[in-house]
Parts: structure tokens; sequence; C-alpha cells
């Protein structure tokens, strides 16, 4: 078993150490200031802790989940202890190279995961520090997988994934919403509309993603000549759906570089 320290275990850290001691193949420690937070994690087998330093010399890997203007100073905090390890950073808008100059000695990873780490069904993009060799790597994505699908991304990329996937989870919750408030208007009872919603979200996502068809082919198949799906999609394409959501992630991206500017600015 490996031993994996979490520092900063809020909503995104906690949820990661859930998964990874639930999965009985990793050995969890956790730390936030509020330890007293943490006793679910504790009754999980987490050790839980305040002191970050206490994880760090306990873990052969460091997840830094804390918020984004803290990462560098946890991260300078433990430097000493990371040397030679392996080093994941979720926090949104910190660079590697910020990272490294943190902590010189460490193999730096960037990643962004999404709340669905809570129930294993992530989309985490990563990408690698320059020390990283490919047992390394295969280290990273096989921790990750544990909470979802990991996949490499370009650095430089990591803004747009942060406002696709990383916020993903607020548009699509957000449609399912819609639906469901749709799902009340036509009369559907009020946990069937919200359960049905979902489950198509659900259902559609695993259809696209198991069958390979493109998204488009699988609306011809359910589009009827003078059917009710063309009717509703007539009024979906009126509202200018698509543009809505791209113009959401185009401004999503647009801000997630705003921050990391006003984050960096300086360095
Ligand atoms: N939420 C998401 O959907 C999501 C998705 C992808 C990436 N992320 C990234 O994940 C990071 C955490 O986000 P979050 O939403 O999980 O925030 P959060 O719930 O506020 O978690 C951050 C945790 O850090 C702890 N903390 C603060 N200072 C600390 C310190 N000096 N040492 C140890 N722990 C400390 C806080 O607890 P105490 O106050 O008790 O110390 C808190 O529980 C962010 O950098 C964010 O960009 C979040």
């Amino acid at each position: 078993m490996r031993n994996v320290g979490i520092i900063g275990a809020g909503q995104i850290g906690s949820a990661m150490a859930k998964v990874l001691a639930e999965s009985g193949r990793w050995s969890v420690i956790a730390s936030r200031r509020k330890v007293h937070e943490l006793e679910e994690l504790r009754r999980l087998g987490v050790r839980v802790t305040s002191d970050n330093r206490e994880v760090a010399a306990n873990s052969d890997i460091v997840i830094i989940a804390v918020k984004p203007y803290k990462a560098v100073d946890v991260l300078k905090e433990i430097s000493d202890l990371v040397e030679g390890k392996i080093v994941i950073s979720v926090a949104a808008a910190v660079p590697i190279k910020k990272l490294k100059a943190a902590a010189p000695g460490a193999k730096i990873v960037r990643a962004m995961p999404n709340i669905a780490v809570m129930v294993k069904a992530s989309f985490t993009a990563y990408s690698k520090g320059p020390d990283l060799d490919s047992k390394d790597e295969a280290v990273v994505v096989q921790l990750l997988r544990e909470m979802g699908e990991a996949h490499e991304v370009d650095e430089e990329l990591m803004d747009a994934v942060t406002a696709l996937s990383g916020s993903g989870p607020a548009y699509i919750a957000t449609l399912i919403e819609a639906m469901a408030y749709a799902g009340l208007k036509v009369g559907l009872p009020r946990d069937f509309a919200y359960l049905s919603s979902a489950y198509t979200v659900f259902g559609t996502a695993k259809l696209y993603l198991e069958s390979g068809r493109h998204p488009a082919e699988i609306k011809e198949m359910v589009l009827t000549p003078a059917g009710t799906t063309i009717e509703g999609i007539f009024y979906l394409e009126e509202s200018g759906i698509r543009t809505a959501v791209m113009k959401a992630v185009e401004a999503a991206t647009k801000r997630a570089k705003e921050i990391a500017k006003k984050l960096n600015e300086g360095d």
C-alpha cells in the first residue's frame, strides 16, 4: 500500500481522501486546520491531523488541495519533506513553474479534477512537471483513476479545462434542474422529474462514451419526422442553447485566466 497525504481536506480534498481510503489500496493521511471537521474521514481509517509537515513526512505522494492563494505557502512549509516525492496540486490557476519554485526537490503534477470525485466519476486533466518519469506518471494515473477518468493535457490548456470540466458539474446540474422544472411544468411528480432528468443526462453520456457514436448521431436516432423530439429541438435551437453554452465556457475560461494573472502577478 502506498502512503498518500492530502493537505487541505476540504470539499475536493476530503472527497479524494474518502475514495482512496475506501479503495483499500492506499494508506491516507489528511490535514486541515479545523481537524475536528474530519471525523468522518477518521472513521474511514484516514489518519487526520492539523500538522501539514506530519502529512508530508508520512507520505510517498502528497496532494495539495488548499485554495489557490495558499498552495505556494503550504508547499514551502513542507518543501524539505517532499524531496524526490510526487506532489500533485489540484489548485486552480497555480502554474507548475511556481509550484516547482516553492518545492524544488519535488516531482510536481498539476491536476484539475471535478467534484464528481465524490462518486468516482471525475474527469481529471493533469500536466506533468519536468522531473516526472514514466514510472511516476503511471503511479499518478493509477491514483487519479481511483477517482474517475484521468487524461494528460498541455499545461497551457488548464484554464480552458478548469472552465469546461472543472466547472462543468455546475452547468450540468443547471441542465438537470431546467429539465426537472420542465417536467414539473408538464405535470410530472417532483421526484420523478428530477430522477428522470438526471438519468437521462447519465444515460446519454454513457451512450456517447460506450458506443462511440457522435452526439449528432445519437440525436438522429431519437428524431422522427414531424415527431415530438424535433418539436423540442426546434425551441432549443431557437433559444441558442449551443451558443449559450459556448459563451459560458468561453467566459469562464477568460475569468480563469484573469484569476491566474492576478494570482501570479509579479512572478
Ligand atoms: N471544489 C471543486 O469543485 C474543485 C474542483 C477542482 C479543483 N479544485 C481546487 O481544489 C482546491 C480546494 O478547493 P475546495 O473547493 O475543496 O475548497 P475548500 O472546501 O475551502 O477546501 C480547502 C481546505 O483547505 C483547508 N486549509 C486552509 N488552510 C490550510 C492550511 N494552511 N493547511 C492545511 N489546510 C488548510 C481548509 O480547512 P481549514 O480552514 O480547517 O484549514 C479547507 O477545508 C482549490 O485550490 C480549488 O481550485 C476545486
